[in-house]
Order: C-alpha cells, then sequence, then structure tokens
C-alpha cells in the first residue's frame, strides 16, 4: 500500500476553495493508501502569528477537516507540534541543505520581498521542515497543489543527498501528486481569480457561515449590466457565479440560467438567490458537523492524541534508522 502524507497551515475558518481544492481529495485518498495529514502549526511560526491566534486555529482546523469527512478511523491525522521527531529530523536535514539553494526557493523569495524585516532562519529552512514531515512517514506521495511542487523537488534533493552521503538507499523519492485535470477552480465572489484567505471576507465563503452571512454576501456578489445581445460570452464576475453554481447545483438547474443568459432573460436576482439556496444546503450539514466537533473537545483530543501515537510510532522507526 503507499503512504500518502501532506499537511496545512492552520490559517483559521475552512473556506469552500480549501475544502474543493484540497480536503476533498484527501478524503477520497483515505480510502485507498496508508494517509498521514497533519496540521503544520511550526510552518506557521515563521511568520509569527500570535500565539493565542495560533493554538486556537490549531483546534479550529482540527475540528472543521473532521466535521468535512477526514476520518481518524482511516487515516492518522495529527498535529505536527505533538510528534518531536519531526524536528530531530529537520536537524539532520538542514545540515544537509545548502544556504545557496534554500535562498532560490521561490516562497521565500516572495516572503522576503511581501516581509523584507522577517527574514528569519525558520523561514529559510521552510523547505527542510517540509521535507522532514514527509521523509518522516517515507512518503510515496504527497497530495498538493502547483505551488507546492518546488518544496517537493527540493524534498526528493534532501532524500537522495541523504542516501548519497550516507551511502544507502533508505529515503524514497516522494511524488507531488497532482489532481490534474481534477482540479476544480474556486473563485471569489468579487470577480477575483480564486477563493482565497487573503481576499475580502466578503468575498470568500466559510464553512460556518450562517445562513444570512451567506445569503448577504451571494447577493452582494459582483456581476455586470447584463448580457447586451443573445449568445454573448459571460463576463469573469457572471462566469464565477456559474463556477460555484457548478460545485453545488443540480445540472438543470445551471442549464437552465445557462439558457436564460443566452437569450437575455436572465435576472441576476434569481441567478443569486438560487445559488444562495444551494450554497446553503450543501454548507448546512457540513456546518452542523462543525458545530458538533467544535463543541465535543474530549473527542478531538482523543482523536488528537490517537494520531499523534500512531505517527509518534512512524517517527521514531525512521528516527532510529536514521541515527
Ligand atoms: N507548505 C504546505 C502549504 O503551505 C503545508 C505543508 C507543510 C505540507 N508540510 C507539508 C504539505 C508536508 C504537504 C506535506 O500548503
Amino acid at each position: 500500500m503507499k503512504t500518502i502524507v501532506s499537511g496545512m497551515r492552520p490559517t483559521g475558518n475552512l473556506h469552500l476553495g480549501s475544502y474543493f481544492g484540497a480536503l476533498k481529495n484527501f478524503i477520497r485518498l483515505q480510502q485507498e493508501a496508508n494517509c498521514y495529514f497533519f496540521v503544520a502549526d511550526y510552518h506557521s511560526l515563521t511568520t509569527h502569528p500570535n500565539p493565542t491566534n495560533l493554538h486556537q486555529s490549531v483546534k479550529t482546523v482540527l475540528a472543521q477537516y473532521i466535521a468535512c469527512g477526514l476520518d481518524p478511523e482511516k487515516a492518522t491525522v495529527y498535529i505536527q507540534s505533538q510528534v518531536p521527531e519531526v524536528v530531530e529530523l529537520y536537524m539532520f536535514l538542514n545540515m544537509n541543505a545548502y544556504l545557496g539553494e534554500l535562498e532560490r526557493v521561490t516562497s521565500f523569495k516572495d516572503k522576503v520581498r511581501q516581509n523584507p524585516q522577517n527574514v528569519n532562519a525558520g523561514l529559510l529552512t521552510y523547505p527542510t521542515l517540509m521535507a522532514a514531515d514527509i521523509l518522516l512517514h517515507k512518503a510515496d506521495a504527497v497530495p498538493v497543489g502547483k505551488d507546492q511542487e518546488q518544496h517537493l523537488e527540493m524534498t526528493r534533493t534532501f532524500a537522495n543527498r541523504f542516501n548519497h552521503m550516507y551511502q544507502v538507499d533508505y529515503f524514497k523519492e516522494p511524488i507531488a501528486w497532482n489532481f490534474g485535470n481534477e482540479l476544480v477552480k474556486v473563485p471569489g465572489l468579487d470577480g477575483s481569480g480564486k477563493m482565497s484567505k487573503s481576499e475580502a471576507e466578503s468575498a470568500t465563503i466559510y464553512l460556518v457561515d450562517e445562513p444570512s452571512v451567506l445569503k448577504k454576501k451571494i447577493m452582494r456578489a459582483k456581476t455586470d449590466a447584463g448580457p447586451q445581445e443573445p449568445n454573448s460570452p459571460k463576463s469573469v464576475e457572471i462566469e464565477n457565479l456559474f463556477s460555484l453554481m457548478k460545485l453545488v447545483s443540480k445540472s438543470e438547474v445551471i442549464e437552465q440560467f445557462d439558457k436564460a443568459y443566452a437569450d437575455c432573460s436572465i435576472r441576476y436576482g434569481d441567478l443569486k438567490k438560487q445559488l444562495a439556496e444551494d450554497m446553503e444546503n450543501f454548507i448546512a450539514p457540513i456546518r452542523e458537523r462543525i458545530h458538533e466537533m467544535e463543541s465535543n473537545t474530549e473527542y478531538l483530543s482523543r482523536i488528537a492524541k490517537e494520531g499523534c501515537d500512531n505517527a509518534i510510532a512512524s517517527a521514531q522507526q525512521t528516527i532510529r534508522e536514521v541515527r
């Protein structure tokens, strides 16, 4: 059986983009592979979050992952900082990670540009910590987005370098798992390309949004002046609303609005009302499970403990062998 490892930094409430972009795929993988999913809280420290917020965020995302269907019975779900072995492997890998190659990493250069006053060593060695996460369980594949591909390449470099240096055939070369054409685009509500944390709150749909909030956000989404002639192409704003509809509405409903757009009879108010209704139907059961989970702190700490025990067992074996 293949081993799959992936992690996500705790950034607060999950939004529709992270659900359809990543989580849904992880959830499918847990059925067929030996999966490790963890909350990458140490990675978050590179940008100096407020400690109280970070601790809260770890709990929030854990509850929300589980509510979305990540199954602790099938996958090992754990919190990075509870598995100290990762730090030891990070230290070992750092011995063979060179300044030049770390400085050339795109995500590092971006961070330096955005935040020149916080160029710390943790930020520089972000890719070694990530390699440690992955190699700790000798992963075969890592389901991540395109933006993480360079980090995966470095993980392979570090794995090979270790093997070469100690003349062993120990670490495998994990591949980045891209879901290719199955990747869905989840746009924001403000006409922007992508739903993400960095966009305005009003453009982002959270899985915990209450019905009234959800409705308000969708009803206020950007539109245009409407189709001026039959069969005209859709503007980005309208295309976005249709993209969101494709995630949550029935195909008949989408066809009906597509037709109305083509013959210029569409009323955007109706389109949004329908989208709001279908979105609410989609989100309601998830939101309910999130609330159940969040109030069930005992269950959450139990599964975090069990996940952590499993992860530590796997990690300790690696560390023993690496030493
Ligand atoms: N860097 C990843 C991101 O920002 C998070 C991450 C940390 C990760 N460690 C990992 C992803 C190991 C996959 C495997 O999304």
